[in-house]
């Protein structure tokens, strides 16, 4: 994950199963807005984040304390990597495909993970013509022959923002069409 830091690398992904939380991701999906957002400083604040995300979201699922536990852990592991001084952590079910155009996100960092439902779609470097961002037609912003890459659901994605500097993850949200399943995804924010 130290290689993230390389001035060269834009993304980081770390492959692992979905956490043990069924009961819990089956709760928050049948919720109608759950949603866990809060901003924390330092290690003390993420002692107390299982036990405020337990009040916040009121889970009856006993799973759900691996479900908390998790999300701690991905914010102390975020913050030690970004030496952020502050992080702010969202949890929310995502109906729709909002950010379907390929872009660059307005922050120095970002984590994402996917709990449940499609994972984040990116595009290599090297397949991205750069000047067509902010258009809104992603067949300019994609190369003739490039491929959109999938983070697979669970894994933990780290990206760099378009406020670090050098050029920052190109990514999307997964087409949604009137079939497909929500999604409960994380984010956290590096913040100064
Ligand atoms: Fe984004």
């Amino acid at each position: 994950m130290e290689e993230f830091l390389q001035p060269e690398v834009n993304l980081a992904i770390l492959n692992r199963p979905p956490p043990s939380c069924a009961d819990a991701l089956k709760e928050l999906l049948g919720a109608s807005h759950p949603c866990f957002d809060i901003s924390v400083a330092g290690a003390e604040d993420l002692q107390d984040l299982p036990s405020r995300m337990r009040s916040a979201l009121g889970l009856r699922a006993a799973d759900g304390e691996v479900l908390y536990a998790d999300v701690a852990s991905l914010a102390g592991h975020f913050a030690h990597l970004t030496r952020a001084a502050r992080v702010q952590i969202h949890l929310h079910k995502v109906l729709s495909d909002n950010c379907q155009f390929f872009h660059v996100d307005k922050v120095e960092a970002r984590l994402l993970t996917t709990y449940a439902g499609l994972g984040t779609q990116w595009l290599r470097n090297q397949d991205v013509n750069r000047r067509a961002l902010g258009r809104g037609k992603n067949s300019r912003i994609m190369l003739d022959g490039s491929e959109i890459q999938s983070v697979p659901t669970g894994a933990v994605a780290i990206m760099k923002g378009e406020r670090w500097n050098s050029d920052g993850l190109v990514h999307r949200s997964p087409p949604m069409s009137r079939d497909s399943s929500a999604r409960i995804l994380l984010r956290i924010d590096l913040k100064r």
